[in-house]
């Protein structure tokens, strides 16, 4: 089993891939009660990289009773704050000493490239952890005046706790493995909940790696459990199990919906991060010696497979023949190979399937009159790549301008009044992000006021960092992950009222 153990292979990579991982439920590694398992693929070849217990809804009902009796009477509601916060920081260490081992499972279980996920994904899932580290200690309530009409002369001692919502379910999916792993768990754990995570199918090596490190680092059994499976069991399971207080989802806005209806049953809490069709808006004052790299950067980072990739360029007219080559000229540089190959810029799309989705629509493009400037295919004979594509011609109302593509494809328009371009800009479903390139700092402000999007970048994209909010308007989501407000999703308000006169 596994892949031949090649010396490109870290060698504790190659050990932990080599034989059935198993899934953690109580602090134990456990096969999957029904005995089954699942393969994971390498998209780079096609070929299986390992095997995995496949969790369904009894393993979820066993971690969901671990993560209750965790909660509800184990050592870690008795821990400090200071002490949740030192355990915190104590993961972030490790996960940071094993860097080079998790841009290896990251980029064999997803296809990124390796100096990637070393570069990214493993330090943003470590600060994250820092960051929420850090706010375990200060999760407050307020002290409240009261002026009660009917109980005239009376005297209060009023104030707000604020306490974690319980047990907590997460589904996770594969486009950064690691990091929504961390953005999930990482404040979960600073507002003292427990947790059963459930990482997407394709990609659940990370998470389980992490999850040994979570026991190493000292976590009381119970608190983080991970079981990996399928979707529509595990996932369906967990979202609808009548003792997980909250669940915290990300990935399609169709399983979104899915995940609300699961949740009616017990009313559990939910919070959702999901697709979008950012915009990406180019103005002629635009300094184009960083829109046009940061446009092309905006579509091809992680191949496209981000819920805030800007997948629909708006330029300004008479700039749009400049942007637009100049975006085509970045793809076509676009070097595309194994993810462990050092020469590699971009590797494959994570699964057949989703090869075969993004296909898909650059078909239902060029079906609707669509040109593609530079890519438009499936690439290379074996794995799950695709071509970095411009597609122009396009107009508002084609598939391909309305959908979440999420893979290398952006759909390219001019516009010619600045005017028109807020209503097309929100002209969508969705509003996760949006970016706007000018040198006019009017502009630019007006245009993040009047953007729906839960993120506005100015004059650069994909910028995250662990202290700022991120999260959905419209369909794409409910609620805030990272920065404070995240706190907000772990945590539920109790207001204690005393009379003292
Ligand atoms: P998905 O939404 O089906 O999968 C995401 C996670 O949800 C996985 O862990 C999966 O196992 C779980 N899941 C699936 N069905 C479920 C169910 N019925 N109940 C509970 N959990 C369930 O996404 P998929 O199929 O991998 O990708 C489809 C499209 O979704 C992509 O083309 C993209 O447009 C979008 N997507 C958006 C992401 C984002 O970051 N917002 C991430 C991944 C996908
Ligand atoms: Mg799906």
């Amino acid at each position: 089993m596994g892949i031949a153990v090649s010396p490109q292979i870290h060698p504790q990579v190659a050990e932990f891939i080599d034989k059935p991982r198993k899934m953690l439920i109580n602090g134990r590694w456990v096969n999957a009660a029904s005995g089954k398992i699942f393969p994971t693929y390498n998209p780079a070849t096609g070929e299986v990289l390992a095997q995995v217990a496949e969790g369904d809804r009894e393993d979820i009902d066993q971690a969901v009773k671990a993560a209750r009796n965790a909660f509800d009477s184990g050592p870690w509601r008795r821990m400090t704050a200071s002490e949740r916060g030192r355990l915190i920081w104590k993961l972030a260490d490790l996960l940071e000493q094993h860097t080079e081992e998790f841009g290896y499972i990251e980029s064999l279980d997803n296809g990124k490239p390796l100096n990637i996920a070393k570069a990214a994904d493993v330090p943003l899932a470590v600060d994250l952890f820092r960051y929420m580290a850090g706010w375990a200690t200060k999760i407050e309530g307020n002290t409240i005046p009261l002026s009660v009409p009917y109980t005239p002369g009376a005297k209060y001692l009023a104030y707000t706790l604020r306490e974690p919502v319980g047990v907590v379910g997460q589904i996770i999916p594969w486009n950064f493995p690691l990091l929504m792993a961390a953005w999930k768990l990482g404040p979960a754990l600073a507002t003292g909940c427990t947790v059963v995570l459930k990482p997407a199918e394709q990609t659940p090596l990370s998470a389980l790696r992490l999850g040994e490190l979570i026991m190493e680092a000292g976590f009381p059994e119970g608190v983080v459990n991970v079981v990996p499976g399928y979707g529509e069991t595990a996932g369906a399971a967990l979202a609808a199990h009548p003792d997980v207080d909250k669940v915290a989802f990300t990935g399609s806005t169709e399983v979104g919906k899915l995940i609300v209806h699961a949740a009616a049953g017990n009313l559990k809490k939910v919070s959702l991060e999901l697709g979008g069709k950012s915009p990406n808006v180019v103005f002629k004052d635009a300094d184009l010696e960083t829109a046009i790299p940061g446009s092309a950067s905006a579509i091809f980072f992680n191949h496209g497979q981000c819920c805030c990739a800007g997948s629909r360029l708006y330029v300004e007219k008479s700039v749009y023949d400049q942007v637009v080559e100049g975006v085509a000229e970045a793809a076509r540089k676009i070097k595309i190979g194994s993810g462990l190959d050092p020469e590699t810029h971009m590797g494959p799309l994570v699964s057949e399937e989703q090869m075969n989705r993004v296909c898909g629509y650059l078909e239902s493009g060029f079906s609707e009159g669509a040109k593609a400037l530079v890519g438009g295919h499936k690439g290379g004979d074996r794995g799950y790549f695709v071509e970095p594509t411009v597609l122009v011609n396009t107009k508002e109302n084609m598939k391909v301008v309305q959908e979440e593509i999420f893979g290398p494809v952006v759909v390219a328009m001019p516009f010619t009044d600045p005017e028109e371009i807020v209503p097309r800009a929100n002209n969508s479903d969705y509003g996760l992000a949006a970016a706007v390139w000018t040198r006019d700092i009017g502009k630019a402000h007006r245009m993040a006021e009047q953007l729906r999007a839960g993120t506005v970048w100015i004059n650069c994209y994909n910028i995250f960092d662990a202290a700022l909010p991120f999260g959905g308007y419209k369909q794409s989501g409910w609620g805030r992950e990272m920065g404070h407000d995240v706190l907000n999703l772990y945590t539920q308000t109790k207001a204690v009222c005393t009379r003292i006169a």
